[in-house]
């Protein structure tokens, strides 16, 4: 494909059902992530640690006001068994990944990263813990923590305040970002797909704002709404318009790290082989205890919940080598362009 990103060519393939168009469109992208990382998918071993959170967006089932959610916090010790049985089954990435929990001060979070930084010297530690201060993702970033995920969720301004109270802001979202590539982090955006009131111009702001951003990864999974929500009555993302970002996103950011994500898995039984053949190239099972799995329903009906890490390992081993790609359990680290 060699047809120039202008935005009337961005949306065009945001809006185009021609299959035909569509499959040159993943073609495109796929022939792009092979040519920065060949057929290797990688794996980030997902910790998801607390399920407290003071945010209140009206699409998350983790919100404050739902009263329904289970809470639960892991301990130290737990969050370390989950690690090393993460490095027993070979991963080489932790994320980190939690509400915006109180209880875990900048020292207490300091004392976990500094933990596993040193106990495990040659993995990748990734943090998705939402907004703080330039100064707190600084002593993370001290402590050992290499990656963060922040995703902007949207970069329409008007769009952003239909999907998040007013003590919430775009600005302040924008803001991190920028505070956690200038500290050094390799920075993860992204963008649920069909959230509420997103129109195809909101994708293409998205769009816009990542060649902006230039993050290193990129999350994007389609919106699936919780019960206990607002939005509980709102539908489905759409998968093949999420599948069409994906690729769209690759080939504007052509070495970025994208998730296949658990919420396109959740929608369709073949949903992450799919977003794999639409340019994704990082999976992210589950190494919660299972107790917990439950409990971190951020939308309904999430699946690997009930799976032992390793046979979702095994499983999702095998689906990428039906794709024709391979996992790759090495760190996965971002690839910069060599110009
Ligand atoms: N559907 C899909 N994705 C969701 N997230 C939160 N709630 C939902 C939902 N209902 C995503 C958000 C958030 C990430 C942790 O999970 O994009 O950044
Ligand atoms: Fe979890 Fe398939 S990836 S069971």
């Amino acid at each position: 494909m060699t047809t120039p990103m202008t935005d009337s060519v961005l949306l065009h393939f945001i809006q185009t059902t021609d299959p035909d168009e569509i499959a040159d469109l993943f073609q495109a992208a796929r022939d792009l992530r092979e040519l920065h990382y060949g057929k290797d998918v990688y794996v980030r071993g997902l910790i998801e640690f607390t399920s407290y959170c003071r945010n209140d967006c009206y699409y998350c089932g983790l919100r404050c006001s739902n009263h329904s959610a289970e809470r639960y916090r892991l301990s130290v010790e737990e969050i370390l068994n989950c690690c090393h049985h993460g490095e027993r089954l070979g991963f080489h990435t932790f994320v980190l990944q939690g509400g915006e929990d109180p209880y875990f001060t900048d020292t207490i979070l300091t004392e976990i990263i500094t933990e596993i930084r040193r106990q495990f010297p040659n993995h990748a530690i990734t943090l998705s813990i939402g907004e703080r201060s330039f100064d707190s993702y600084a002593r993370f970033f001290a402590a050992g923590a290499d990656r963060y995920l922040l995703r902007h969720e949207t970069a329409n301004e008007t769009h952003y305040g239909q999907l998040h109270p007013n003590n919430m802001s775009l600005k302040a979202r924008k803001k991190c970002l920028m505070d956690l590539k200038e500290i050094g982090y390799q920075v993860g955006a992204g963008l649920m797909v069909g959230s509420p009131f997103q129109t195809a111009e909101h994708l293409l702001e998205d769009l816009h704002f990542l060649q902006e951003l230039q993050p290193h990864m990129v999350g994007i999974g389609p919106f699936i709404p919780h019960v206990q929500t607002p939005f509980s009555t709102f539908g489905n993302g759409d998968l093949d318009l999420t599948f069409r970002m994906i690729a769209l996103t690759r080939l504007l950011l052509p070495n970025a790290l994208l998730p296949a994500t658990t919420a396109v898995g959740t929608l369709s039984p073949k949903g992450r082989e799919a977003a794999l053949l639409a340019g994704a190239n990082v999976v992210m099972p589950n190494l919660s205890p299972l107790g917990v799995r439950k409990k971190y329903a951020l939308y309904d009906n999430k699946i690997c919940t009930g799976d032992e890490t390793a046979e979702c390992l095994k499983c999702l081993q095998g689906r990428i080598e039906r794709t024709g790609y391979s996992m790759n359990m090495g760190r996965g680290d971002y690839i910069h362009l060599p110009f």
